[in-house]
């Protein structure tokens, strides 16, 4: 099994955005959590962006029930667009077209949200025999410190799975998969590689074999679906992705990891997602400005 993907190019990227995202209710409710606006953009376009740059034109959503909007958001909207060049408001217009050409979208239905590992077998049909890489909407790279490309080399080294990882003081593990790990001595865009001998999903600081945790970055071989089909329900009643990748390790697919130093903004739960709204608006270069001497004031004043 080990090297039945090793050369697969990688084309394709899926973005499972069907959880239920119980900790923004009751915002969640109608809204899928990946539209939630951060400043004035969905979180998911600029996750699709992310991948649009590293070269993945084709998208697949993995969308649950009522979240049809998800995938309108990168429709064209002509009535929209013909207000706007009649208004001769170029810079919306710009906007309101962009997410409409970053990639080729598509969506498949998650019927009820049974855990990552789940949304993720709900792409087979359409990822097919190939490699594919996978991105969660609560993890946001900065553009300037870009990690796909890093991860795509190392697939293409080593072929089997590439994880993003990053390293998190060992009180916060728990709330990730987490891996142990050898140096591979290599560097790709600056970024070490490292040869993965264990994962464990969400363990506590005690049962951590390291620091280092699974953020929503994968690189995955088609034979990540078997795996899954044969992953029993785990943390959480739920059929996790990190158990499948454990399985495909166990089984002699290679799994490397590429430790991320560079920006990243976490969406998942509010407290972060108030910090990334606010740390994007300071770097706006429209509104940048007037924010951050507001923000210095409030802060001063409080
Ligand atoms: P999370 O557990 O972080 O997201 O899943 P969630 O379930 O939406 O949010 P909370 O924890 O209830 O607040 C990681 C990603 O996997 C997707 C989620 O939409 C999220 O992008 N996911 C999760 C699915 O698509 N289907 C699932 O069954 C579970």
């Amino acid at each position: 099994m080990a090297d039945a993907s090793v050369h697969t190019p990688v084309s394709k990227v899926v973005i499972p955005v069907a959880g239920l995202g119980t900790r923004f209710l009751p915002a969640t409710k109608t809204i899928p959590k990946v539209l939630l606006p951060v400043v004035d953009r969905p979180a998911l376009e600029y996750i699709v962006e992310e991948a649009s740059r590293a070269g993945l034109d084709d998208v697949l959503l993995v969308i649950g029930r009522g979240q049809d909007s998800v995938l309108d958001h990168f429709d064209r909207r002509p009535e929209l667009e013909a207000a706007l060049e009649a208004k001769g408001d170029k810079a919306r217009l710009d906007a309101v077209r962009h997410s409409a050409e970053l990639a080729t979208m598509h969506a498949v239905r998650q019927d009820e949200p049974r855990g990552l590992g789940h949304a993720v077998l709900c792409a087979q049909r359409h990822v097919g025999r190939e490699s594919f890489a996978v991105q969660l909407g609560d993890d946001m790279i900065d553009p300037r410190d870009p990690l796909l490309p890093a991860m795509l080399d190392v697939q293409r080294r080593y072929g089997g799975v590439v994880l993003g990882l990053i390293e998190v003081p060992s009180e916060h593990i728990h709330r990730y998969g987490c891996v142990a790990a050898t140096p591979t001595g290599e560097t790709f865009d600056g970024y070490s590689a490292i040869n993965v001998s264990a994962l464990v999903e969400k363990p506590t600081a005690e049962q951590a074999p390291s620091n280092l945790a699974i953020i929503g970055r994968y690189v995955l071989p088609p034979e990540v679906f078997d795996a899954i089909r044969a992953t029993p329900p785990g943390a959480g009643g739920e059929i996790q992705l990190t158990d499948a990748i454990a399985r495909l390790l166990y089984d002699g697919m290679p799994v490397h990891g590429v430790i991320f130093t560079g920006r990243r903004y976490d969406t998942g739960d509010r407290s972060d997602y108030l910090k990334a709204v606010v740390q994007l608006a300071v770097e706006r270069d429209d509104l940048g400005p007037e924010f951050r001497a507001w923000l210095s004031e409030f802060v001063r004043a409080q």
